[in-house]
């Protein structure tokens, strides 16, 4: 055991050799397979950084055009699911359902997959891509009280999304260009971030031969936790909690840096981006954006960039290196597009299956060993078993 180093949090552990995503947290860089985060954000959509995640290169228009369909051609999902789905009380945590959800879609799909046929691998791909936005937008319905619909095939990937989420029964869907621009931009910035969390999960579950829906499964129970994904959740209850108090942002910032009081400054800090998270400026203008164009005057938006400036020029805040993250003002885009707040981190893990999935892939094709920690144990010596009658 003297070998053994402990690293708390894996603070400085690689894990892995990755060709996915590219990092560099000093320099504020952030690209996938090679392209920069800002102009896949700008000029691509998601399903193309979706397949350019999962396979290495961008496809072209027959290649997307062939994804797309095979991902349509999947989109159902069994009506006994819809059971399940009944059985949770209409205020269970999104997350919690979602997560419990791609779990018992293995009950109703090819329970393995023999990774080493590129078809049978492909399959299990384009079945959850095609599957699991109907489980969010189920998840959304259930919440709303209204009924389980299922796709468009006439829509894009993300249009179908939306209009699955918020399609109004005797009603007809009005698409809006600007809304699914947003959606789909806020998608492509969740869609990977190398060894995070959630896909230290996915890598690990997957890792010991659990299928493909398992390891997606832990990993969205693992995106929940308000230091991860939740964080987009808990910004949003902050900023309205902040403007119930009178929009007393100086409070907040005290009990953030008060080392006696747990409360963290949602939203801000990062394990790896010491400069500034690339995404949270993109997030910024589009939340600018977003609202600008709807005609939306949040006063969340103004409490959100005050405190933001509070905390840039605060000497606690500069000593640790601490900016905003993803998460600061992704919320108040998914509020002006009427996402309730209990399903922002949900849209994360819409976001982040892509970058789930290319990981898993990855670490499967390259068959790598099970994930198995070592430790250092610091508890009791050899002790003689008292019998429970002897005990003191
Ligand atoms: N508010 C106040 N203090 C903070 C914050 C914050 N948001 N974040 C870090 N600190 C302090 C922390 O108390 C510590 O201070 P000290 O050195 O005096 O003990 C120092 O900064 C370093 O923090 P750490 O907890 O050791 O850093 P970490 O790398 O373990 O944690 C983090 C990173 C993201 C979990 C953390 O910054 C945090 O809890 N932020 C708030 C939650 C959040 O926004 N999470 C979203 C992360 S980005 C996207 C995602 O994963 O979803």
């Amino acid at each position: 055991s003297g070998m053994i180093t402990i690293d708390p949090g894996f603070k400085n552990t690689g894990s892995c050799e990755s060709a996915i995503t590219f990092l560099d947290g000093e320099k504020g860089i952030l690209r996938y397979r090679g392209y920069s985060i800002e102009e896949l954000a700008e000029k691509a959509e998601f399903l193309e950084v979706a397949y350019l995640l999962i396979f290495g290169e961008l496809p072209n228009q027959e290649q997307l055009a062939n994804f797309h369909k095979d991902i349509k051609a999947e989109s159902h999902v069994d009506e006994e699911m819809k059971k399940i789905l009944d059985g949770f009380p209409k205020s269970a945590h999104p997350m919690g359902v979602l997560s419990s959800l791609t779990s018992a879609l293995i009950a109703f799909n090819p329970a393995s997959v023999n990774v080493s046929s590129e078809k049978e691998m492909y399959g299990a791909i384009v079945r959850i891509l095609a599957k699991f936005p109907v489980l969010v937008a189920w998840t959304l319905r259930k919440k709303k009280g209204l009924p389980l619909d299922y796709g468009d095939d006439n829509l894009g990937y993300v249009e179908n999304i939306h209009k699955m989420m918020f399609k109004k029964p005797n009603q007809e869907y009005k698409s809006n260009k600007l809304v699914i621009e947003a959606l789909d931009k806020l998608l492509i910035l969740h869609a990977d971030h190398e060894q995070n969390c959630s896909t230290s999960t996915v890598r690990i579950v997957g890792s010991s031969h659990a299928g493909l829906f398992a390891s997606l499964s832990a990993g969205i129970s693992a995106l929940w936790g308000p230091l991860h994904g939740g964080a987009n959740q808990a910004v949003l209850e902050m900023l309205e909690a902040i403007e119930k108090d009178g929009g007393d942002t100086k409070k907040y910032m005290a009990k953030a840096k008060d080392k006696n009081d747990p409360f963290r400054l949602m939203g801000f800090g990062h394990r790896v981006y010491k400069n500034f998270d690339p995404r949270a400026k993109i997030i910024k203008k589009a939340a600018d954006d977003v609202l600008g164009d709807m005609g939306i005057d949040d006063p969340i938006l103004e409490i959100a960039k005050g405190l933001e400036k509070e905390a840039l020029e605060d000497q606690y805040f500069v000593d640790r290196k601490l900016y905003p993250n993803v998460d600061f003002y992704s919320g108040i885009i998914y509020r002006a597009l009427g996402i309730p707040t209990e399903m922002f981190t949900v849209m994360f893990a819409l976001g982040r299956l892509p970058g789930w999935i290319a990981q898993w892939r990855e670490m499967r094709l390259k068959n790598e060993p099970i994930g198995r920690p070592r430790q250092v144990y610091i508890g009791e010596n050899a002790r003689a078993f008292v019998a429970v009658e002897k005990r003191k």
